[in-house]
């Protein structure tokens, strides 16, 4: 059985006395909470202050982007290891939008990834593809070769990792894909990983769903078979519709 994991990804917003004030907030409301790992994914710059706030509770800290390098000069970047330090426990890597403006490729999805489970940090990585890839009858393959390419060469770590489906034109848009929709791209996506696994692995490995979800449709996304959570953006900067989400998962 996989147990469900919901996590924020705050994006570029809160600063961090803000932030101190959210994970305060999501704290109160979940934390009665046991069946769903909780995580919480602010800026950089709110990573000590998150750290502290969740200190002790079931709220997990995460960041959203990690450098691939382990130290040197690459400035305006961070390690795993600085991520690490801090107590952050998760990490973000390839978010459709870091794919779209930032020169994220599939190689620098899988260099990433490396270094994050190299310090003992869980990868969360997203792949999804765009409409005009849906509508062109691409969705299939664009997912496929994220996934493989994404999480080559990870060997028995690859267990560790966690995947996020989030179909870019159902981020930010209020359009979420359908229970159906989502369910038949997470089924492809673990069929994917038993043929670069085995069976065990496959089933093992818990695969968000990601594109405005909310507390409204929460509960039947995260009834599908293979969907095993939520990446949640908007919905996430506040604690009562973050914790409704994250209950919805129970
Ligand atoms: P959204 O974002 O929930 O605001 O659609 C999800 C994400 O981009 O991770």
């Amino acid at each position: 059985m996989r147990k469900k994991i919901v996590a924020g990804n705050w994006k570029m917003n809160k600063t961090a006395s803000e932030a101190a004030a959210l994970i305060d907030g999501i704290k109160k409301e979940v934390a009665d909470v046991t069946e769903v790992d909780v995580v919480v994914c602010p800026p950089f710059t709110n990573l000590q202050v998150a750290a502290a706030a969740c200190a002790g509770s079931n709220v997990k800290l995460g960041a959203q982007n990690v450098h691939w390098e382990a130290s040197g000069a690459y400035t305006g970047e961070i390690s795993a290891a600085m991520l690490k330090d801090l107590g952050v426990e998760y990490v973000i890597i390839g978010h459709s939008e870091r794919r779209q403006y930032f020169g994220e490729t599939d190689e620098t999805v899988n260099a990433r990834t490396k270094a994050a489970l190299a310090v003992g940090l869980i990868p969360i990585v997203c792949v999804g593809e765009t409409l005009a890839e849906r509508d062109a009858g691409n969705m299939e393959a664009v997912v496929v070769r994220q996934v493989k390419a994404g999480l080559n060469d990870l060997g028995d770590d690859l267990a560790k990792v966690v995947i996020a489906y989030e179909p870019v034109w159902a981020i930010g848009t209020g359009r979420t894909a359908t229970p159906a929709q989502a369910q038949e791209v997470h089924a492809l996506i673990r069929l994917t990983l038993a043929e670069i696994s085995d069976g065990d692995t496959a089933n093992a490995i818990r695969i968000q769903y990601g594109g405005s979800m909310k507390p409204e449709n929460a509960k039947e996304l995260m009834s599908q078979p293979d969907i095993d959570g939520g990446l949640i953006g908007g919905a996430a900067l506040k604690a009562d519709s973050f914790a409704a989400i994250v209950k919805a998962g129970e």
